[in-house]
């Protein structure tokens, strides 16, 4: 069993993982429960210009929230699209000392172009607006839902390679540096990482913790989601296993399914043996998928609320 630190000791979380895991869901529900308690929390979805609505806040019925600024989702509850021009049109607001200027300097394409086009710029534009949030010390919580599994790892490295080749007195060294302290405390950060009951996901998840770890990022939790119940025993999908085997070259109705099973309970050995020690480590059922996404994000915010009332981290489901 892993024990792990509580994560709402924690003022910057980042939930990250592989695409369509359940990041967002897991971003969703922590920000809800954090609420649930009385804190202010920002919940922001770091994401490209690309996309126009943010599924994040749609899930609170903003899903094309407009301008900068965060806006207000519920009581205590901030929502906010962080894109890397975003940041960089904050960064020449502070640099200009005017939000005109700034505004017209992020009007010219050829600028947006560059800005999104050299290497780093991107995460570094990222890396400023979280900046300027944690500045201002308005939230107890600021929960980042990532894009992809390199995103996080992006976010943390780029930027520290710039900052070899840049005075770390100037503007963007001084809140890079800041970024990456803040970034790489253990007492203010933890990452989430969501992954799936199947055995690549579990595999890249515990390299993106490898990953993490080398980069000082402190992981505090890791999310098996959308884990299915099994409907036999232990004795009965022996019985089971054996029976299909022996009737390979006959179609049997749910050999597919009982595959599936099989290989979801395999995944999760192999993440229960994996999760380093002293990393949270929770696993989050398969909720009826004809349910509404608000009523499975009640229900992860359940079982991750659960985890973290309880001193230890662990939280698993019997097959
Ligand atoms: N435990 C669960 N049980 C059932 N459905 C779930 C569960 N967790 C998430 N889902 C559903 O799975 C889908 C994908 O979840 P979500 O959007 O949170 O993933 P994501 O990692 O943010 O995806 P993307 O990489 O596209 O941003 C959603 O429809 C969500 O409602
Ligand atoms: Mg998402």
């Amino acid at each position: 069993m892993t024990t792990g630190e509580h994560i709402w000791n924690r003022e910057l979380i980042l939930v990250t993982g592989k695409g369509g895991v359940g990041k967002t869901t897991v971003a969703a529900a922590l920000a809800r429960a954090a609420q649930a308690e009385g804190r202010q929390v920002l919940l922001a979805e770091v994401t490209t210009e690309v996309a126009k609505t943010s599924p994040l806040l749609g899930l609170f019925g903003q899903p094309r929230p407009e301008g900068e600024a965060p806006v207000r989702l519920d009581s205590g509850l901030y929502g906010l699209r962080i894109t890397p021009s975003s940041g960089h049109k904050l960064f020449l607001k502070d640099a200009l000392h005017s939000g005109i200027l700034a505004n017209a300097a992020m009007r010219s394409s050829a600028l947006n172009r560059f800005l999104l086009a050299a290497p780093a710029f991107p995460e570094i534009g990222t890396l400023y607006s979280l900046v300027s949030l944690l500045r201002q010390r308005r939230y107890d919580h600021i929960i980042l839902d990532l894009p992809a599994t390199g995103h996080a790892l992006g976010l943390v490295s780029l930027p520290r390679t710039v900052l070899k080749v840049l005075p770390s007195s100037g503007l963007i060294g001084t809140a890079i540096q800041e970024g990456m302290d803040a970034l790489t405390s253990k007492e203010r950060t933890g990452a989430v990482l969501v992954t799936l009951p199947e055995a690549m996901p579990v595999q890249e998840s515990i390299e993106l913790e490898q990953g993490l770890n080398k980069l000082d990022v402190p992981v505090s939790a890791m999310v098996l989601n959308r884990m299915p119940k099994h409907a036999f025993s232990e004795a009965e999908r022996i019985a089971l296993d054996n029976h299909m085997r022996g009737r390979a070259t006959e179609p049997l109705l749910g050999t597919r399914e009982f595959r599936r099973l099989e290989r979801a309970l395999d995944a999760r050995t192999r993440f229960r043996a994996q999760v380093p020690a002293g990393i949270n480590r929770v696993e989050v059922p398969l909720w009826d998928t004809t349910s509404n996404v608000m009523e499975i994000m009640e229900h992860v915010g359940l079982v991750l609320g659960q985890a973290n009332l309880q001193d230890h981290g662990a939280i698993e489901v019997a097959p």
